[in-house]
């Protein structure tokens, strides 16, 4: 049945019910209203004494279509589906395989039995999107599991495999035979009365209902207050399965799910999901690229950076040579990244077997030349010296293999500059980790003027299977992530020098819904390192520079912004700093004054959303949504505030660009002043993400 999504055929008396809405069998409106009649047609049908519903391809159904979130509703809901499907007087039997997820696995909870193939991950993600099941997930999931789990999978949304699956009782029976004719024999199996989760209580395999309750309540107190709103609302909808009127507590779940769908946090959360997906997406790249096969890695620089790149890469099985200059440097990084590998094991990361292939994959080599002999792809981590890394880039360029991708992981350095010093500018690109590079998700990968598609293909894959999630940007100073970051810094120093304390200002960011605030990870990173390049360019900034001054380098030292009596991760007040930076700002002519929070978040995120605007409109990056997914994987930006460019959106374009203006005004600063960009999205009401 094409245009409708769906496919239905009879064989042998049972109808067999397809989902077939490529690539995911996502359940758009045609589908849903599709499966409505084609549900009625099988319970009307004389020849058809039970049904299969399953999905065409590889995916049963992933979930709701994400496209349609903000349209307006149309046709029949999965509710009304499985209102009809539990009154059918014929068994449903759902089939899965792939993907049962979301709306998908709601249905599938629906049916009177359920089987999966081996390969199923099935799971409730709603809540990693800001709503909770909206089509009666909350009720009788805590109906087949118990309640207590049932809160665990959907606060999570993580993504179960099937043979856990099998053990908590989401699924009656797994299969790695052919899943329609399993399905066949389940369906003869399904007892009468049909078995309804609707006329269950909610306590499942987890016991009975009292301690179903009591380790439900447990749970719901251990997710804590100040959990976003999914998740209050998630333990709420859970508690409501207990109540034995099921329909009322249906209804009060799409209510609930409703609520969210037109919330800030969804919006943001949905944007980020869908932004990541586009982010995939480049330009000249497509599946038809050829790309050049990599097996073997070598890393010139086994710093802290080097190290481990490293590792991301021996983990996901490549062969990795770890290439320095001296003897002593190569045997510190060898017992640098061992140290890794051991902390891993001792906290059940990694099992020892893991752990001693991906060390087997590591070669330890001293100098260029036997360092890249035969390598596929060279990833340079060296310190952050342009003229050191031009002359690395010429070596390289004579002693690697010709077919070999030379990538720099340099933070700042202009990759177009590198590639011109080699004969071959078409390998040439930048890999930018971040640090610890073996942990952060996010990679920016540098396109250069010259840099291939065969190039950038590659280096994709290798992102992708090394667990990464790569973000491309062409070549600017800082690229992406960094050069907007240099704004939040400079008006973190900027505030302050007018009197505000490190604490206020690292608040205001972890309030915002960040980890840490700009203090905090300047302690953690060391204010002696930008300190020290400052003063080899003979520049200065305050008053950051007068605690570098004074020993005071964060947490390596004991005090920075902060104090660490005993080595403590967490930094206290230290009453002794105000009067140091009061007097700086003394000096420099600074009037404290009493900053207003409101003050601090604009100061901090205005600029860096305005440079993002910059990034966007010289076309540093393809759409806005890269610079969320970067902000959202390498600076901490939290997912339900979608990233700065969302963020912007969501706050009022035309409200951002006056702040702007007030702030380059108070601040005698132009550079503060809104980009065109900016200016003109805001006087025609448009957005930032499209
Ligand atoms: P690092 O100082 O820890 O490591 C650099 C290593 O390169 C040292 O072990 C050094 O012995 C080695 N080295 C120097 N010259 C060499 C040569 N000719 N051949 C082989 N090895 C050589 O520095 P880090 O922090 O790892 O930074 C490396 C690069 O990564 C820099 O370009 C930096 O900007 C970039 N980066 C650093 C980040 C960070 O947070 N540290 C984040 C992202 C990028």
């Amino acid at each position: 049945m094409t245009g409708t999504g769906t496919d239905y055929s009879v064989q042998g008396g049972i109808a067999v019910i397809r989902v077939d809405n490529p690539p995911v069998n996502a359940l758009g409106s045609h589908v849903r209203l599709s499966l409505n009649e084609l549900m009625r047609r099988a319970e009307a049908d004389a020849a058809v004494r039970g049904v299969i519903l399953t999905g065409t391809g590889k995916v049963f159904v992933a979930g709701a279509d994400l496209k349609q979130i903000d349209a307006p509703r149309s046709g029949p809901s999965i509710n009304d589906l499985l209102a009809f499907v539990e009154g059918m007087t014929k068994p449903v039997v759902a089939a899965l395989q792939g993907l049962a997820l979301g709306g998908g696995y709601e249905i599938a909870m629906g049916c009177h039995a359920r089987i999966a193939a081996a390969g199923v991950r099935v799971g409730l993600p709603e809540t990693t999107l800001g709503l909770i099941p909206g089509a009666g997930g909350t009720q009788r999931l805590p109906r087949l599991v118990g309640a207590a789990a049932a809160l665990d999978l959907i606060a999570s949304g993580r993504q179960v495999a099937a043979d856990e699956a099998l053990r908590l009782g989401m699924v009656d029976a797994v299969t790695s035979g052919d899943l329609l004719a399993e399905a066949r024999g389940l369906l003869d199996r399904v007892p009468r009365p049909l078995p309804r989760l609707r006329d269950r209580t909610p306590q499942g395999p987890a016991g009975d209902l009292p301690s179903a309750r009591a380790a439900f309540e447990a749970r719901a107190v251990a997710l804590g207050q100040g959990a976003l709103p999914a998740i209050r609302a998630a333990i709420a909808a859970v508690r409501d399965s207990f109540d034995p009127d099921f329909d009322a507590a249906i209804a009060r779940e799409h209510a609930a799910f409703h609520t969210l769908r037109t919330g800030p946090e969804a919006r943001a959360m949905i944007h980020a999901f869908l932004a990541e997906r586009a982010s995939a997406h480049v330009a000249g790249v497509s599946r038809a690229t050829p790309r050049l096969s990599v097996a073997q890695v070598s890393i010139i620089g086994a710093g802290t950076m080097g190290g481990g790149i490293g590792i991301t890469c021996a983990n996901a099985g490549y062969t990795v040579t770890m290439v320095e200059t001296s003897a002593p440097a190569l045997e510190a990084a060898k017992t640098r990244i061992e140290g890794v590998y051991i902390g891993q094991v001792s906290r059940d990361r990694l099992t020892p077997e893991a752990a001693a292939a991906a060390l087997a994959r590591f070669r330890w080599v001293q100098g260029l030349e036997a360092g890249v002999a035969g390598a596929d792809l060279v990833i340079e981590a060296v310190f952050e010296d342009m003229g050191l890394k031009k002359e690395v880039f010429a070596q390289l360029d004579r002693l690697a293999p010709p077919s070999a991708i030379l990538a720099s992981n340099t933070s700042y350095q202009n990759i177009d500059e590198l590639a011109a010093v080699t004969q071959r500018p078409d390998r040439v690109v930048g890999m930018h980790y971040f640090s610890p590079a073996n942990v952060m998700k996010l990679l920016e990968i540098v396109r250069g003027a010259a840099t291939s598609p065969e190039t950038l293909a590659t280096v994709l894959d290798l992102a992708r299977k090394t667990g990464k999630i790569p973000v491309v940007v062409g070549v600017c100073y800082g690229f992406v992530g960094n050069r907007m970051l240099w704004l939040r810094t400079v008006q973190t120093q900027r505030l302050l020098l007018e009197g505000c304390s490190p604490r206020q200002v690292d608040t205001v960011l972890t309030d915002f819904g960040f980890r840490m605030g700009p203090c905090q990870m300047g302690d953690m990173a060391g204010l002696d390192v930008a300190w020290r390049l400052r003063k080899a360019r003979g520049e200065r900034m305050e008053p950051v520079d007068t605690l570098a001054d004074a020993g005071r380098w964060g947490q390596k030292t004991g005090k920075g912004w902060y104090l660490y009596p005993d080595g403590a991760r967490d930094g206290v007040d230290d009453p002794a700093l105000a009067p140091v930076v009061a007097e700086v700002a003394a000096r420099l002519g600074v009037t404290q004054r009493a900053v207003s929070a409101a003050e601090i978040e604009e100061r901090l995120l205005y600029p860096l959303i305005n440079e993002g605007t910059r990034i966007l409109e010289e076309g540093i990056v393809e759409r806005a949504g890269d610079i969320d997914v970067i902000y959202l994987h390498g600076y901490g930006w939290p997912r339900h505030r979608g990233g700065p460019m969302q963020f912007a959106d969501a706050r009022g374009l035309p409200a951002i660009v006056a702040t702007l203006d007030r702030m380059a005004e108070a601040q005698g600063d132009d550079t503060l002043r809104p980009s065109a960009l900016l200016r003109r999205l805001a006087a025609t009401g448009g957005r930032l993400i499209d």
